[in-house]
């Protein structure tokens, strides 16, 4: 998603510039790839590289260079004064450093989010070096960093540890357990007192209201509490710290000085114990200055505790997960846990250059930032199910994240399956699933109730499984009827405008209605067509066969905002027909197709509300027109035949309609598939790698969108690419000779190797890469352009013998084609 509050002209045309030859130095990050075939690489995360999308000229929110454990609550990295710093941190030097805040989100738009308890260190305070002028807020304290010979910042990355060298001869380093971070502050022997801030105020948003702070004048212990607001919503949330403090290797002792701090006046001593104070304050903080170790370089930890119930519990979380300040246990156990995760997916690496294998494992990494676990951490009502948060958006991840969550990490899809319920068993007085949530609170819906695919995607896969791992079937299906059938008071925030997509079978772009934006309304359709495909699937496996015929029945609502006599003016030709907005009397209103495409003279981004009365959210009619996963076959005879669909599908992309920073137009390099004609989404798919994506610190076209784009990345790699809430996976060839998921809820590993594996096109463009003919465990496969789950339940033997012939087909079998729902439906 683009997801910003400022219309971003520049970012629709930036995508093609974004090649690998403007890659900047990678810093402090080596791939070694052991080369030999069939033994499992034994350190995936030295293969991940953090600074993937950490800088951008196109007004990209970077990805996250900060520390967490796979989906965990803490995510503790370095803040800049960039104004791409939604993530905090920004590999551009000439951006300064301004804290090491413990919360953040990865690669998201809307105000920057969470960004919160910034830790600051002073090797030195004015010329005198009091107390009193240090220069606390944001502006006055915040340094550059060191650079390296080739200009980049010394700043190191890697799962479970970030480490960065400041100007002022301060080295930070920093690592985290789910609900607390560990940072070490090392100060060189000239700082005479080394202190440090916590910073209660700066969420990157200058949102605090009624902050709270105390210092306990014998152990240091800061704590701390503010109330602030969403990221990309009305809502605001309240949040709690606490903060203790340990000289490394000597007995630090009392703090020499301590006091609070407003704006740029630290003041001794803490009059009247908790100082609380009332409505916003800008700037406030408690200041701490240290004895020092007296032996050259002092280095003080900083343990922060983070909670979304109290300080105590702050406290309570960081001295259960960090009981004795083991920076290198910490670091080492959150290295074991992403290795245990993506050590799950294994790449043979024979003929594979290394920046393949690192844009793999650091795709995959980014695959299990959010959602993230806040269990003990909701404030809203007591449970004992899982708590997530960092739904942001499922609009975005819907597509590709949860179906590479089923391939390799059942156990933490069915947790968030399982919050994501609780969460419609208790949100407020009005039931339903969430759709964007950040920090406790509900966020702006861009279309869709899209959590209905991913409960689908996770119920089709897993319905024998889903008993054990402690989801009911039924609590499932409820929610997903909550969603279907009831009309939310305001589908801003959940579920969706349902009465009148029940009524008319569209969203009528005239009706105005109280509740909600009416805004987005083919779009909209669109989505609500493939939540309710989703939901088919659920009631099929749950033989509720009328729910199923039912669901199925509003699933092909789509062709309701279908109007045959649109086209592009001068590619008649090629494109007859498109979704357009349409009346409630039944006629059709009218959407230039460029609208919102890169190609559009007007710049307009269909961001949310704006000026957004034309039907589409942040891509344009040209770009829904092909969504409709649920049933590409329908949508091919809407488009005049497979010719002229894979004649629009060329369009798309040599026409400039695609958009690789974007969800909607995710799945259209694979959409050949269903044309018979694979070796041209290999090739798409291939090239679409090729011009967007790289390992450099600008190495994403846009947003990671909470590892939207990540998982997108790791499937094209993977050769594979799902339809959500179905049995299939497209299949295309890997860039390995070999490729294994394991997955833990059948114990089994699946393989899918390739017989004639000669290396990957640079370009993405032609080479011996499509695919000819498959086997699985030796017997000729029904197709050779999907994969059935079934292949991926057994564990089975995958084999693709590849050609330089990209007019491969599917195959000559009544079943060689991925299925639709008018071809027949899908097999759940
Ligand atoms: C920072 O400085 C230390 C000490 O000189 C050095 O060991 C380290 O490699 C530097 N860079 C980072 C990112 O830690
Ligand atoms: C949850 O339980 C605790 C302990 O009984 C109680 O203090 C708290 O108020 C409860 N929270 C909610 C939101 O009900
Ligand atoms: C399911 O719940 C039971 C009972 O609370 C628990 O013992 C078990 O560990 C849970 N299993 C999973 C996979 O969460
Ligand atoms: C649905 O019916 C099939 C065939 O009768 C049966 O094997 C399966 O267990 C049933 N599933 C459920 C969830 O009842
Ligand atoms: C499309 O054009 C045909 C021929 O002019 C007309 O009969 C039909 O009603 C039009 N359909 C729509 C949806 O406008
Ligand atoms: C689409 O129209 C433009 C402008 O008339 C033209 O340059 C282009 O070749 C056309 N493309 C196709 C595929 O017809
Ligand atoms: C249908 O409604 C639209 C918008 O309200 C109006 O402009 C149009 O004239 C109506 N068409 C007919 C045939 O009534
Ligand atoms: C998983 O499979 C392996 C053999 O592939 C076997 O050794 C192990 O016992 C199995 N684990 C479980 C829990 O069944
Ligand atoms: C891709 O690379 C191949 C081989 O180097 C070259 O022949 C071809 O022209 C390139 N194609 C594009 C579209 O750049
Ligand atoms: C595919 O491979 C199988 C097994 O080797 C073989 O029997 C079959 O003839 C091959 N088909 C094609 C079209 O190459
Ligand atoms: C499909 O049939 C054609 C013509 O008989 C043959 O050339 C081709 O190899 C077949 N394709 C596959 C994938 O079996």
């Amino acid at each position: 998603m683009r997801r910003s509050l400022t219309p971003l002209v520049a970012l629709l045309s930036i995508a093609s510039v974004f090649t690998s030859s403007l890659a900047v130095p990678q810093r402090r990050f080596t791939s070694n790839v052991d080369r030999r075939a069939d033994v499992p690489i034994p350190d995936p995360a030295s293969h991940v590289n953090l600074f993937i999308g950490t800088t951008s000229s196109g007004h990209a929110f970077p990805g996250n260079a900060g520390v967490t454990l796979p989906h965990g609550m803490v995510k503790v990295g370095m803040d800049t004064d960039s104004p791409d710093n939604h993530a905090g941190y920004d590999s551009n030097p000439s951006f300064s450093a301004t804290g090491f805040s413990q919360l953040h989100d990865d690669g998201t738009g809307g105000s920057v989010p969470l960004s919160l308890w910034k830790i600051w260190p002073f090797a030195s305070c004015g010329d005198d070096n009091r107390f009193e002028v240090c220069a606390c807020d944001i502006n006055s304290r915040k340094v550059l960093r060191k650079t390296l010979a080739d200009g980049s910042p010394d700043d190191a990355a890697e799962p479970g540890y970030f480490a960065s060298n400041l100007s002022t001869d301060i080295r930070v380093e920093l690592t985290a357990t789910r609900r607390a971070a560990l940072h070490r502050y090392t100060f060189p022997a000239n700082a005479i007192i080394p202190r440090l801030v916590v910073d209660i105020t700066n969420d990157g948003q200058q949102s605090n209201s009624v902050p709270i702070v105390t210092i306990d004048p014998d152990t240091g212990r800061v704590t701390g509490g503010s109330t602030f607001a969403a990221s990309f919503g009305p809502g605001v949330y309240r949040a709690y710290t606490c903060v203790d403090f340990k000289g490394d290797g000597f007995d630090l002792g009392k703090p020499a000085e301590f006091g609070t701090y407003l704006g740029n006046s630290p003041i001794r001593g803490l009059v009247g114990g908790i100082q609380e104070y009332t409505g916003y304050r800008s700037e406030l903080g408690a200041l701490l200055g240290f004895n020092q170790n007296g032996n050259g370089e002092t280095a003080i930890y900083a343990r922060v505790g983070v909670s979304f119930i109290s300080t105590d519990q702050a406290c309570a979380n960081a001295e259960a997960e960090i009981p004795t300040f083991d920076f290198d246990g910490t670091r080492s156990a959150a290295r074991a846990a992403w290795n245990e995760l993506l050590g799950r997916v294994q790449v043979e690496t024979d003929g594979v250059d290394d920046d393949t294998v690192t844009l793999f494992y650091s795709s995959l990494y980014r695959t299990h930032i959010s959602p993230a676990d806040y269990t003990g951490e909701n404030p809203l009502w007591n449970s004992t199910e899982p708590y997530y948060d960092s739904f942001y958006c499922n609009w975005d991840t819907f597509r590709t994240l949860y179906p590479l969550m089923s391939l390799h990490d059942p156990e933490n899809f069915a947790r968030i399956v399982r919050g994501m319920i609780n969460i419609q068993q208790h949100e407020g007085k009005f039931w339903w699933l969430p759709e964007c949530r950040g920090a406790t609170a509900k966020q702006w819906i861009q279309g869709g109730s899209d959590g209905d695919p991913i409960l689908g995607e996770f119920f089709v896969k897993f319905a024998e499984q889903a008993a054990s791992l402690n989801v009911s079937a039924d609590a499932l299906y409820q929610a997903l009827l909550a969603d279907a059938e009831d009309q939310p008071p305001d589908w801003n925030l959940q579920g969706r405008q349902v009465n009148v997509w029940k009524q008319y079978g569209y969203i009528p772009q005239d009706l105005i209605e109280p509740g909600g934006a009416n805004t987005k309304q083919v779009s909209r359709a669109l989505e609500y067509a493939f939540g309710d495909f989703a939901i088919s699937q659920v009631a099929k496996a749950l033989n509720k066969t009328d729910d199923a015929e039912k669901y199925a029945k509003r699933a092909g609502n789509f062709v309701n905002v279908w109007n045959p006599n649109v086209t592009v003016p001068g590619n008649e030709s090629v494109v007859s027909g498109m979704v357009q907005p349409r009346f409630a009397n039944g006629s059709f209103g009218f959407t230039d197709p460029n609208h919102c495409s890169p190609n559009d003279a007007t710049g307009a981004n269909c961001f949310l509300f704006n000026t957004n009365f034309d039907g589409f959210y942040e891509s344009s009619p040209v770009v829904y027109s092909q969504f409709v996963p649920q049933d590409t076959a329908k949508l091919i005879e809407l488009q005049g035949g497979p010719e002229k669909f894979v004649a629009r599908l060329d369009f798309i992309f040599d026409g400039n309609y695609f958009d690789s920073t974007d969800e909607p137009s995710q799945q259209i390099p694979f959409m050949y598939h269903y044309a018979n004609k694979p070796g041209h989404s290999t090739q798409r798919s291939r090239q679409v790698l090729a011009q967007h994506f790289s390992t450099a610190t600008n190495g994403l076209p846009g947003n990671d969108d909470s590892g939207a784009m990540a998982s997108y990345v790791a499937f094209f790699l993977a050769g594979l690419y799902p339809v959500p809430a179905t049995k299939q996976y497209l299949l295309s060839s890997p860039f390995f000779p070999k490729i294994s998921f394991f997955n833990p809820a059948f114990n089994t590993t699946t393989n899918i190797v390739v017989s004639n594996f000669v290396g990957n096109p640079a370009n993405g463009t032609g080479g011996t890469v499509f695919v000819q003919n498959v086997t699985i465990d030796g017997q000729p496969a029904k197709s050779n352009c999907f994969l059935d789950w079934d292949v991926f339940q057994r564990g089975a033997t995958v084999e693709l013998t590849l050609t330089d012939n990209i007019e491969v087909t599917c195959g000559n079998g009544t079943d060689a084609l991925p299925p639709s729902l008018s071809t027949g439906g899908f097999d759940t």
